[in-house]
């Protein structure tokens, strides 16, 4: 039970920068939030402070900005203050420093005092150059704060500060506004559903050491688990082979090839009896018709081999034939006549949603961050901007909601 007295006042996000060159955006980021109706407070670490002034952000802002853990005498415990005024602490940037001293909750400036302090969502968009967010220990840090709930913001590639080329960069400061403002608004409209969820690829193996696949990488999917989860649903996610992490709040069952997907999301279809079903995964439409026990050797075949093929079951089509109650949504990645192609799904897969997408555009879909979708129904179609991916799982899980 929380013992909190906050009063009320109107949202309020709690702004964290951190020491890095990459701290000039968070004025951006500050501005952003603004402009959406919030209120900004800021809360540096001295660190910080080397970077940008704090009299940049408490003039942005129109508020006192927070540093030293007793720098207002009318609240003279100011990190339990902040912690109780904040709806949302988003740590934008957040230093190597910062994220493994959160992740063991050690609390040595006002900022990470706060952190612990808090019982508001927490929101982390990490900056730092790639080898410190490759080590082993920042990723542990990373994975621990995940799993403690923390939105994570993953940083982009790209040329960075210190003159390295690779992962580490800020994400872009839409985006990061984008998750801020969700966690500052989300409703827990999907306590007491439940949903099943396909992700990923299929591996049709050939023998053990070959198979056929796609290069999906179960982002969407995963995405749209998180999201429904944190908004109060039971989730069953049957993901392929994916590189990404169990998604928060998710009950996960890993499979590899169609078959065994096939049979995991019967399992769960049966068990969860979920009031929506959702298949994102990319299913290899066909598999090898012999799988080999033993590697196949090169020599064995001469210059030219046929490889038979079998059709796999459709995962979708199987579960949607009787699906009761349940609300059946798919997906159709298409490079022409996506909503004509997506309308004909819904017949043929006996699905109430197909969310259609153009994977055309070689900048959006399959490997990036970001995509359009268009919410294709008997209703009609509904298309959104190009957005982040994860605001684009909010807005499926906002229809979800109020289909089901
Ligand atoms: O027919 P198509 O593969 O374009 O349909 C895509 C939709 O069907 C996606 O939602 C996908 O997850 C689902 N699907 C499936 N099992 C298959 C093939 C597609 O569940 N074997």
């Amino acid at each position: 039970m929380s013992t909190s007295n906050k009063t009320k006042h109107e949202p309020t996000v709690l702004l964290g920068v951190t020491g890095c060159i990459a701290a000039y955006k968070a004025c951006e980021l500050l501005r952003s939030l603004q402009k959406s109706g919030a209120r900004v407070k800021v809360v540096m670490t001295p660190m910080a402070a080397e970077f940008v002034t704090p009299a940049t952000f408490k003039a942005l802002s129109g508020e006192e900005v927070a540093i030293a853990p007793i720098d207002d005498p009318a609240r003279p415990i100011h990190h339990i203050s902040l912690a109780e005024e904040a709806d949302v602490f988003v740590i934008a940037p957040a230093t190597a420093n910062t994220i493994n001293k959160l992740a063991n909750g050690v609390a040595d400036n006002l900022l990470t005092t706060t952190a612990l302090a808090t019982e508001a969502p927490l929101i982390i968009a990490p900056a730092m150059n790639v080898h410190m967010w490759r080590d082993e220990v920042t990723q542990e840090s990373m994975d621990r704060l995940y799993e403690r709930g923390a939105v994570i913001v993953e940083p982009e590639s790209g040329y960075l500060a210190c003159g390295d080329v690779g992962e580490g960069r800020l994400a872009a400061i839409e985006d990061i506004a984008q998750a801020t403002l969700a966690e500052l608004s989300r409703s827990r409209d999907m306590e007491g559903k439940s949903l099943l969820i396909t992700a990923g690829p299929t591996r049709e193996h050939l023998d053990p050491a070959r198979f056929l696949s796609n290069p999906s990488s179960g982002k969407t999917g995963y995405l749209i688990a998180e999201e429904a989860a944190r908004r109060g649903a039971r989730i069953a996610l049957v993901s392929g082979p994916t590189d990404l992490k169990d998604p928060f709040g998710c009950s996960v069952v890993r499979v590899t090839s169609a078959e065994e997907m096939l049979e995991a999301a019967e399992q769960a279809f049966a068990e969860l009896e979920p009031d929506a079903a959702v298949f994102t995964a990319a299913v290899a439409d066909f598999r090898p018709l012999e799988r080999s026990q033993q590697k196949l050797k090169k020599g064995d075949r001469g210059r030219e081999t046929t490889l038979q093929l079998v059709a796999n079951p459709d995962i979708m089509a199987t579960l949607a034939a009787d699906k009761g109650l349940t609300y059946v949504v798919g997906f159709a990645a298409e490079t022409q006549d996506v909503i004509e192609a997506a309308a004909a799904k819904l017949e043929t897969k006996n699905a109430d949603m197909i969310v259609a997408n153009d994977v055309s555009d070689p900048t959006l879909g399959f490997a990036s961050a970001h995509n359009r979708w268009h919410f294709v129904s008997k209703d009609g179609v509904e298309s959104t901007e190009i957005l982040h991916k994860r605001t684009l799982a909010g807005l499926l899980v906002d229809r979800i909601a109020e289909a089901t």
